[in-house]
């Protein structure tokens, strides 16, 4: 037994009666800003050189996102260089904002303003710790004092930031982190930026973002949530806040976290792609902004191209996204189990037949296509699959629509072969059996010549009339000829002078597969063997009929190879 989770202390919540959040829901997007490019990069083994800014920085704009935390100017030469290259490169877009990070200290703040010279649209983000463990641990202050360091940040930020206004017209904003707010006392949380915004002169019109970092994540998703609630009810002049939280994911609930505080009034979201951040991450935009998708919200970021925005963050972060990460990974629109293969089957079917307005397909929670991902990979094969997923990855991959009745079949055939390899098989392999047990089935009865003719008789009814020739066991060229009211009657009929009377034609099913010059006819014949045995056989040509009449030589063929 491991006894020290007893050094541990639990987080005390807050009494919340009447919590309102719960009966919430989330409707809109928040306001997004992207924290790649300070909290996102700060913690890269190798940090993201100039040239991969830029690019992150373009595609961050591409998907939407309209601030964005672009660096701790004042902390290094390269932070520096970044900001002064976008704004110097004329690489940011009128509507997008660049925020930079500062702590609440004087010859950090005058630098930050040195560096924002001559962009259009800025947020000023300082910070200062609050939380009760950093005051006593590494400041070793009072909460006055913490008070007094943001108060006297803020007037210095406020007066260079009036005269920047006055002098450039810069469209200039304050933002304010109570840094490990989720470790200050509330009392304490709400005096500090209470003292921010009168310092800075908030109004409704001129509003400061009040930032909440779960700097370290230390409670329950619900426990957040009514932290914020009490935040928005007791901050005098709320109009006057945008209130922004910026989850970390210790406990592994950033994603709960950022829903249930947003549920609970919070306005704006700091993020990055994929959760990169400080030890286990910031909050993952893609997930909370794909969860909102999967709810009908329009998230008002754009991840249509999902494949291209992973390549991009693993290139640059040289970080790996998870295969099981939500909506990105590799093997998040995988069913290996049948039943699950088989339900997300009849959701396809289901889908189409009804031609509703909404995504109804059990398993996949979201269409693929919707994050530019395809179907084909949707359903893998192994030992464990269902009848249903070999005839699913038949139809996606490769436009075969098997009738429902030959699934158990072919079902059985791929699951032998799975059983024998031991391992998951790829669609092609399922393409393979299906070739070598159906289509391309080499069997005693050859059909090497053949040709119909449509009888009309002006005294009786219209016939065809079909002769052919069979290579019977690799030995004899054999004559056949009959007669019917269809080819394919009249081709069992000549087959019956191969002396195959027994067999009983039972269904017959038909499509084109492929398009234009290359499209084929493909028929599935269902026929009932002498020893009362179903056979399925499948036939392919550009002519339906004959693809019909190798179609019943197939079933008849695996009838007398025993398969
Ligand atoms: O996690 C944090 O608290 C931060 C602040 C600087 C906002 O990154
Ligand atoms: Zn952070």
């Amino acid at each position: 037994m491991n006894s020290s989770y007893q050094k541990y202390r639990s987080f005390q919540p807050i009494a919340k009666p009447n919590r309102r959040w719960p009966d919430r829901r989330i409707e809109r997007a928040p306001i997004w800003c992207s924290v790649d490019l300070r909290d996102g990069n700060q913690a890269l083994i190798n940090p993201m050189n100039l040239q991969e800014k830029l690019e992150m920085f373009r595609l961050l704009c591409e998907i939407g996102v309209k601030e964005i935390e672009v660096g701790f100017p004042s902390a290094s030469e390269t932070e520096y260089e970044i900001l002064r290259t976008l704004i110097e490169g004329g690489y940011i877009p009128d509507d997008v904002t660049v925020q930079v990070l500062v702590q609440a200290r004087e010859h950090l703040i005058r630098r930050t303003f040195e560096a924002i010279e001559g962009a259009k649209n800025v947020i000023f983000h300082f910070y200062n710790s609050t939380s009760a463990l950093q005051r006593r641990v590494v400041f070793r202050s009072d909460m006055e004092g913490i008070v007094e360091i943001a108060a006297q940040g803020a007037r210095l930020i406020k007066q260079l930031g009036d005269a920047a206004r006055a002098r450039t017209g810069v469209n200039l904003r304050y933002e304010y982190s109570p840094e490990s707010y989720m470790g200050t006392e509330p009392e304490n949380a709400l005096w500090v930026c209470r003292r921010v915004m009168e310092e800075l002169g908030a109004s409704a019109e001129d509003k400061v973002i009040l930032n909440l970092p779960s700097t370290v994540e230390n409670c329950l998703p619900s426990q957040f949530a009514d932290l914020i609630e009490d935040f928005c009810d007791r901050l005098p002049n709320r109009a006057a806040a945008i209130i922004s939280l910026h989850p970390h994911n210790d406990r592994g609930t950033a994603t709960a976290t950022a829903e249930l505080g947003l549920l609970a009034g919070a306005d704006r979201l700091e993020g990055t792609l994929f959760g990169n951040g400080e030890r286990t991450g910031n909050c993952d935009m893609v997930n909370v902004a794909m969860n909102m998708f999967t709810q009908g919200v329009d998230p008002r970021l754009d991840f249509s191209d999902i494949g291209r925005v992973r390549a991009f963050y693993e290139r640059v972060t040289k970080l790996p996204v998870h295969a099981r990460h939500p909506y990105a990974g590799d093997l998040v629109f995988t069913a290996f189990s049948g039943s699950h293969q088989d339900a997300i089957n009849k959701g396809h079917l289901w889908m189409r037949e009804q031609k509703g307005d909404y995504w109804e397909i059990p398993y996949l929670p979201l269409d693929p296509a919707d994050v530019g991902r395809q179907y084909e990979p949707v359903v893998r094969i192994n030992s464990q699959s269902g009848k249903g997923g070999a005839a699913f990855v038949m139809e996606q991959g490769f436009g075969y629509r098997l009738p429902k009745a030959m699934h158990p079949e072919f079902g059985a055939a791929v699951k032998a072969y799975c059983d024998a390899a031991g391992r998951e098989i790829t669609p092609d392999e399922v393409l393979g059996i299906f070739k070598r047990e159906y289509s391309e089935y080499q069997g005693k009865l050859t059909l090497l010549s053949h040709r119909f003719v449509e009888i009309e008789d002006p005294n009786e009814e219209s016939y065809v009339h079909f002769e052919g020739k069979v290579l019977r066991d690799g030995g004899a060229v054999v004559p056949i000829a009959g007669d019917g009211n269809g080819p394919i009657n009249a081709a069992c009929n000549a087959l019956n002078q191969l002396g195959l009377e027994g067999y009983r034609f039972v269904d017959y099913f038909e499509h084109a597969v492929g398009a234009g010059a290359d499209a084929t006819g493909v028929a599935y014949i269902q026929v009932q063997a002498p020893s009362g045995k179903m056979r399925f056989g499948v036939g392919q040509s550009p002519n339906i009929n004959t693809a019909a009449v190798l179609g019943v030589l197939c079933a008849v063929n695996r009838d007398l190879g025993g398969e």
